[in-house]
Formats: structure tokens, sequence, C-alpha cells
């Protein structure tokens, strides 16, 4: 069964700390925090300030997912804030990749890595052995509500093969137009945690929202 980590970037921003504790109480497994900066993604969302500000209302790992230009100038600013799993990409670490994972690690956190759609695979396979959770992105990052795109599947695959190769074990989230439809397929590619924004915080019961996503044959 999949751990799901709910996206709050769908949730109600007026009231951000009732929807957390709401969905931390309806079986959610993590807290999935979208950070944009508007360069990296042309969206702007939340900084360290509300992770902060959100810690206190719900015991569950936060993963704070920086969708943000030199992510390691501000990995310690999200540690500090209460983030239990700092997720950086690829594509804007770059030649920083390794110090930026050793970095988070070093700060006490888990370290996770986002590869987006276009980039392929191999280029998170030198990391596998250092990184905590590798993070397969499912739309292009920087909205909410986008459609899922199926073609990724195959990148977990190649990245557990790969894993069972080194004899190294990550758990792989994949994060992006998740839902009753298409969850059964994530999981069965091997995706171990379901990152889902509007299936969750759009339904009208989150608690039956998530046992689905969870468990797709429950719903029947
Ligand atoms: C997109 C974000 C996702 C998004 C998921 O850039 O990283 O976490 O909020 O939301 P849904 O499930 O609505 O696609
Ligand atoms: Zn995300």
């Amino acid at each position: 069964m999949p751990l799901i980590a709910p996206s709050i970037l769908a949730a109600d921003f007026s009231k951000l700390g009732e929807e957390v504790r709401k969905v931390s109480e309806a079986g959610a497994d993590f807290i999935h925090i979208d950070v944009m900066d508007c360069i990296f993604v042309p969206n702007i969302t939340i900084g360290p300030s509300m992770v902060r500000s959100l810690r206190s209302y719900s015991r569950l790992p936060f993963i704070s997912h920086l969708m943000i230009t030199h992510p390691e100038n501000h990995v310690k600013a999200f540690a500090e804030a209460g983030s239990d799993v700092i997720e950086v990409h690829i594509e804007a670490t770059q030649k920083h990749v390794l110090e930026t994972i050793k970095g988070i690690q070093k700060l006490g956190k888990k370290a996770g890595l986002a590869v987006n759609p276009p980039t392929p695979i191999q280029e998170a396979f030198p990391y596998l052995g250092e990184i905590d959770l590798l993070l397969v992105m499912s739309v292009n990052p920087g909205f909410g509500g986008q459609s899922f795109m199926p073609e990724v599947l195959p990148k977990i695959r190649k990245a557990k093969d790969e894993m069972e190769r080194l004899g190294s074990r990550v758990p792989v989230e994949i994060d992006g137009g998740i839902n009753m439809e298409n969850c059964a397929l994530a999981t069965r590619a091997g995706a171990d945690i379901l990152a889902a924004g509007t299936s969750i915080f759009r339904a009208p019961d989150m608690k039956a929202a998530i046992a689905s996503l969870r468990d797709p044959g429950s719903k029947d």
C-alpha cells in the first residue's frame, strides 16, 4: 500500500493550518509542501516562515518540495522551519547536487531529489546511493490541477532496477495529477508515496479520498 502525501497547494490558503490539521486527522502519512519562486517555475507559493507556522498543526513529517533556483542557499531555512524531508530539483542544483544532498543531511534532515518529466531518470542514477527519497514528477511543475503524464511511469521501474543493481533501497514519490483513476497505475509502477492535491482537498470526503488513493479497490 502506498503512503499518501497530500499537497497543500490545493488547500484553502485562508485557513491553511486548519487544513493541515484536518488532512492529518483524515489519514495522511506526510504533508507535501510546494515551494515555488516564480523563476524555476512560473508561480509563487510559500516560504520557510509558512512552514514554521504550520509546524504546530500536525505531527506528520513535512516534505518541503523546493521548486526554486539555488535551493542550496535555502535548505537551512527550510530545515530550521521544521521540514523533515527537503526535496530539491536536479534541474535546479545541476553541479551542486551532491553538496546540496549532503548539506540537507548534515542538517539532520532527509534529502530528496526531484526529476522533471523531460529529464531522463538516468541523470539521477549517480545519486541513488546518496539520497533518502526520489521524486518523479508526473506534471511539469508550477501548478496543481494539471493532467497526469503516464509516460513518466517507466522512469520509476528504471530507477528501482538501478537501485537493485546498486543495492540501495530509496522510496520513490510521484507528484502531479494523481487521482483515483491513475493511482493504481502509479503504485503498480513502483511508487511508494503518492503526492496528491486536487484529488484530496477538492474531494467531498478527505478521509475517503485518502483511503481510495491508498487502496483503489477499497472504494467499490
Ligand atoms: C506541482 C506540485 C504538485 C501539485 C500536486 O508543481 O509539485 O505537488 O501541487 O497537485 P495535483 O495533485 O492537484 O496535481
Ligand atoms: Zn509537489
